[in-house]
């Protein structure tokens, strides 16, 4: 895995929900080496901890990285401060993103809530032949449907309220689709139910358990997971043998 240090101007700012943002940093080599599905380390003045932030788009022609965050503590709202012009200290890219495979096939994304940016770049390249399956709490929280159908992606929202799309869970939009592949990204009981449907179907699912990230660089047992590989259990980090794991690897905890 190829990572690196770089102070990265950032050229793009938006605000997509009272809490939501989206900032496009200049990356040169990082958005070479990074692929759809891995996350960023940014650094945050006065915190010991680099702030995990999974990547959202990259651009390897314009050599830039988008990231799609949510504030939930000091540091995100530090980054959420930050401008066009600034400067981020970003170590990236990290962690195992997601194995496209063939891109012709059928491919379903599922996302919920903040864990749908990390499935754009990846949904990008299947195009047509994939659609994203999106859940939020309202019609409010809803971010990056313009993105997916941009790149040619069917999407399908839910919202717990009904105040848009479907009204209900985001994984039972899955019953009326056709599809060979699976990838996932949300809360964990979302990422339950999308493994037990990827099951009973018999097709291959990739899941991000990134939002299990605390430190993210190993130092913590912040992030420590289930695994099996062989019929043989043991413990990983999310952080270093993910975030993206096959969904037959993971052992759910309860
Ligand atoms: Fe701390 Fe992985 S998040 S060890």
């Amino acid at each position: 895995m190829k990572y690196d240090v770089m102070l990265c101007k950032i050229t793009e700012k938006k605000r997509l929900t009272a809490d939501v943002f989206d900032l496009t940093v200049e990356a040169g080599e990082l958005a070479e080496a990074a692929s759809a599905g891995q996350f960023a380390h940014v650094y945050v003045p006065g915190k010991t901890l680099r702030r995990p932030i999974s990547i959202c788009e990259i651009d390897r022609a314009a050599g830039t990285l988008r990231f799609v965050f949510q504030i939930r503590g000091e540091g995100t709202a530090w980054l959420a401060d930050a401008c066009p012009g600034d400067t981020l200290d970003i170590l990236a890219p990290l962690g195992n993103g997601y194995s496209l495979g063939n891109t012709r096939q059928k491919a379903v994304f599922v996302g919920g809530g903040i864990g749908v940016p990390p499935l754009l770049e990846a949904a990008k390249a299947f195009g047509e032949n994939a659609a994203v399956l999106a859940g939020f709490r309202n019609e409010e929280s809803i971010i990056l449907k313009e993105d997916f159908e941009k790149y040619g992606n069917r999407v399908l929202i839910a919202t717990d309220d009904g105040s848009f799309g479907y009204h209900g869970l985001v994984t039972d939009l899955l019953k009326g689709l056709d599809f060979t592949v699976i990838f996932a990204c949300g809360p964990v009981p979302m990422l339950k139910a999308v493994c037990r449907t990827a099951a009973a179907r018999g097709v291959p699912c990739q899941i991000s358990l990134e939002e299990r990230m605390a430190c993210g660089i190993g130092a913590c047992l912040g992030c420590a997971c289930r695994l099996k590989k062989d019929g043989t259990e043991f413990y990983g980090h999310v952080c270093k043998d993910g975030p993206v794991f096959d969904s037959e690897t993971v052992v759910w905890e309860g």
